[in-house]
């Protein structure tokens, strides 16, 4: 069987990861993959948003399966030119992939299912936001309407911050398209998690709760990443809460969706606010979280690839997946300068000692082979991963393999699994 899994961070490390050990064995192939999927499959030379290349590679070399980690590719319909050539793809067509590819879309489809969100206007025009803006008072929060490389979204203290993220998307086009049309938005107070959705069309799976941290630094201070860390399960989604999320917030979208002749087939994340009032969705995204993957995988027991195949057939149960108990935690080793302007090319050392340690799995995200060596090549260098006996164990195990990796200027947030140690507690 060959399988190809489309994208090259941490989370496509982790998918790659993941389908080596199922039982059909598959051959894998990486496009463009990094240093960690090299080593589990072969890596190919095209991008991840070459929506051509890939199809011409694939009518070629005809995978039995392909998925499709990133959204930019989905956005852009490579599942709907996948299924016109009669190839087997895991994911949402575009226009189901617009769940994440306009969070104005996303926020009509919640309004009318009644999903619970923030409430949220949108707007072409500076000023009328402004006076929008102006009438609501603040916090609040504005959101460019499209793909924005996670840099869409501030969450404003004052008005004059909100004026100035207002002017930033539809004067100054900071986001081009993307940000021609914007969302002004309720802040909403509480505590994060993440939940994915197994979809089929018709049938969802939930898998286990996880929860990211997406600020730069300790104390979640510092500008927004594409996440630094994350653990599953999540605490704070208490078993009380899983009926709620199931039927008011994914049945309910699914069932809109379908309404307006839209199928939703791969993995709807709802990213949630805990607040006083129960959990609210602050977005939807079309695929796995990064990091979140990486937390939930080591987790999931038993094979990927019939679950993946259950969802493009239409045959996807619940018991096609179980848990193991033992809670997992992904620690992000960052480049020097991430998620601002950093270098790249640093000699990354200690990946075979830490990743030697029981329970340590190292998942490689920017990552790059350079003669008999590992460099760094992006923001987001590694994904340090472990599980453990309790989430304590796993964060400390999670550490001890971070100590021994090196390279110049790393950086990573100390506090990951902090906060559900509290909720614990
Ligand atoms: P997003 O790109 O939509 O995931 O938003 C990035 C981050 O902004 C989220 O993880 C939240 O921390 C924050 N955020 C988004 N929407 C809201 C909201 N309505 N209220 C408070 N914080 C929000
Ligand atoms: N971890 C956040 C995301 O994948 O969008």
């Amino acid at each position: 069987m060959k399988v190809l899994v489309i994208g090259g961070g941490g989370r496509e490390h982790t998918l790659v990861w993941k389908l080596a050990q199922d039982s059909r064995r598959p051959e894998i192939f990486c496009a463009p993959g990094n240093a960690g999927t090299a080593a589990l499959g072969s890596n190919l030379p095209i991008g991840a948003e070459d929506i051509g290349g890939l199809l011409e590679w694939a009518r070629d070399e005809k995978p039995d399966l392909t998925v499709v980690g990133p959204e930019a590719p989905l956005c852009a319909g490579i599942v709907d030119s996948f299924e016109a050539s009669g190839l087997r793809i895991f994911g949402p067509k575009a226009s189901a992939a617009n769940m994440e590819g306009s969070k104005a879309f996303a926020k009509a489809i919640m309004q009318s299912a009644g999903v619970p969100t923030a409430w949220a206007q949108t707007f072409t025009d500076a000023d009328e936001a402004k006076a929008f803006v102006h009438e609501k008072g603040a916090p609040i929060v504005v959101k460019a309407d499209g793909l924005a490389a996670g840099k869409g979204v501030t969450v404003c203290k004052s008005i004059d911050e909100a004026e100035q993220a207002i002017n930033e998307s539809l004067v100054d086009r900071a986001f081009g398209d993307s940000g021609s049309e914007v969302l002004i938005e309720e802040c909403l107070v509480g505590e994060e998690a993440s939940i994915l959705g197994l979809v089929d069309g018709e049938h969802i799976v939930l898998l286990a709760s996880s929860q990211d941290h997406k600020p730069a630094y300790d104390g979640d201070a510092g500008p927004n990443t594409g996440g630094m860390g994350a653990y599953s399960p999540a605490p704070i989604v208490g078993e009380d809460m899983w009926p709620f999320i199931r039927s008011n917030i994914f049945e309910a979208t699914v069932s809109e969706l379908k309404k307006r002749g839209i199928e939703f087939k791969g993995v709807l994340y709802a990213g949630l606010m805990m607040t006083a009032d129960g959990p609210k969705v602050l977005e939807f995204n079309v695929r796995f979280g990064d990091p979140e993957c990486e937390a939930i995988l080591p987790r999931w027991e038993g094979d990927i690839i019939p679950v993946l195949e259950a969802c493009i057939d239409g045959t996807l149960t619940d018991d096609l997946i179980r848990w193991k108990d033992d809670p997992c935690v992904c620690v992000v080793m960052a480049s020097g300068g991430y998620p601002g302007a950093y270098e790249k090319g640093k000699l990354i050392k200690g990946l075979d000692k830490a990743g030697a340690i029981d329970h340590v799995t190292v998942f490689h995200a920017g990552t790059k082979t350079e003669e008999d060596s590992v460099v760094t090549s992006g923001g987001r260098v590694l994904g340090v991963t472990a599980t453990g006996s309790d989430l304590a164990q796993a964060i400390d195990t999670a550490y001890k393999a971070v100590s021994i990796i090196q390279f110049d200027g790393a950086h990573y947030r100390k506090d990951i699994g902090a906060k559900a140690l509290k909720v614990l507690s």
